[in-house]
């Protein structure tokens, strides 16, 4: 797996695209950057993964600042493990954390459809329909039975849904293909996550020639191919920067720009790719389970991202 990424890496030195699925191994760390990432812990001699004895302070150690994994004990920080209970309204219904868990009359408690709000809802796990909102148990669905776009469109809650398509006809899709191709005859479905092309008539993964002004050209997120691609602006196109200019990038857009993907390296004030990497725990849930409610939770985990790199 590893010897494969690197060997993808130098092979499309024209433009660079990162898994959202990896991120640098904590043993790439000096002892700066360590201490930056908080999935890692610095040992006092070495960079090794977060764990429970090496934070110092209630702070670091308790709920979020350790993705609950750890608690305060009077004096020192111990594992712990958490239940849908221990969370507070703000972070009950994250999933990036690794619980199912949903805010009900005033508690957090453990996710079930029948109980959910429809905020709270997943299109994944349960079964919903656009036309009433209400959140059911999964339930196997013939979408050829439903004849107008209000009856059409639910997901079964078992990763299908039916979805009234652009030849008004009543069809079964993924909830989340890894194809975006699927969508080429639901044009508003397939905007969420990719990208109409109305030359080709087709459904395409995103890229950074999406973008079509600088402000908006950093970086695109191919959720579909579990994929960042990090985008640069030339003076009139968005277009993917290149191994070369990775390179040149400040330390901030270094981090910011390859998720955690590149480091900074020190040595030599250069933005260098990682060779060693662990599992991305954010994305690894998106894959393994996709249990989440589409658009709000994905949007959570691209902020969840964001605070990695503070
Ligand atoms: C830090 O971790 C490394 C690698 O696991 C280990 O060899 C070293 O002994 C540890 N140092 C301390 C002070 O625990
Ligand atoms: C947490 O749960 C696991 C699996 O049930 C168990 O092996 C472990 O000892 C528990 N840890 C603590 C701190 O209670
Ligand atoms: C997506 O599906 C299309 C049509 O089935 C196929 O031609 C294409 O190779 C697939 N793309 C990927 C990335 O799997
Ligand atoms: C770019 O940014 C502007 C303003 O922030 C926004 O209105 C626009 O929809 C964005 N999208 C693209 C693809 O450029
Ligand atoms: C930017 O890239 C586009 C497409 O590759 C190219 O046509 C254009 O000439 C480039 N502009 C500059 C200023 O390099
Ligand atoms: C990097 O990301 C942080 C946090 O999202 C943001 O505040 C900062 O402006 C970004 N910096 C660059 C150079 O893009």
């Amino acid at each position: 797996m590893r010897i494969f990424l690197i060997v993808g890496l130098i092979t499309m030195s024209l433009c660079v695209q990162f898994s959202l699925l990896q991120m640098c191994a904590c043993s790439e760390y000096g002892q700066t950057l360590c201490e930056l990432y908080h999935y890692c812990s610095w040992n006092g001699t070495t960079c090794v993964d977060m764990d429970c004895q090496y934070l110092k302070t209630d702070e670091q150690c308790t709920g979020h600042s350790s993705d609950y994994k750890c608690k305060w004990h009077t004096d020192k920080c111990e594992s712990h493990n958490y239940t849908c209970a221990d969370f507070d309204k703000e972070d009950c219904g994250q999933k990036i954390y690794g619980f199912d868990c949903m805010w009900v009359d005033e508690k957090c408690q453990d996710f079930s459809c029948t109980s959910a709000t429809e905020e709270d809802c997943s299109p994944f796990s349960c079964q919903m329909t656009r036309e009433d909102n209400t959140c059911k148990e999964p339930q196997s669905l013939d979408c050829s039975s439903f004849s107008t776009a209000a009856t059409c469109d639910q997901s079964d809650g078992y990763g299908n849904m039916c979805y009234f398509n652009d030849n008004s006809k009543c069809t079964q899709y993924d909830f989340f293909s890894t194809n975006c191709t699927d969508y080429s005859d639901v044009q508003e479905y397939c905007n969420q996550f990719c990208t109409y092309d109305d030359t080709s008539k087709t459904c395409k993964a995103k890229s950074c020639s999406d973008f079509i002004n600088q402000h908006n050209c950093t970086i695109q997120l191919d959720l579909p191919g579990f994929k960042i691609i990090p985008c640069t602006w030339n003076g009139t196109t968005c277009y993917e920067t290149t191994a070369s200019e990775l390179e040149q990038l400040d330390m901030q857009s270094c981090m910011n720009k390859t998720m955690v993907n590149y480091k900074w390296s020190f040595d030599n004030n250069k933005c260098t790719a990682c060779t060693q990497f662990t599992s991305n725990p954010a994305f690894k849930y998106l894959s393994d389970y996709l249990k989440i409610s589409y658009g709000f939770q994905i949007i959570t985990i691209v902020i969840g991202l964001s605070l990695i790199l503070n």
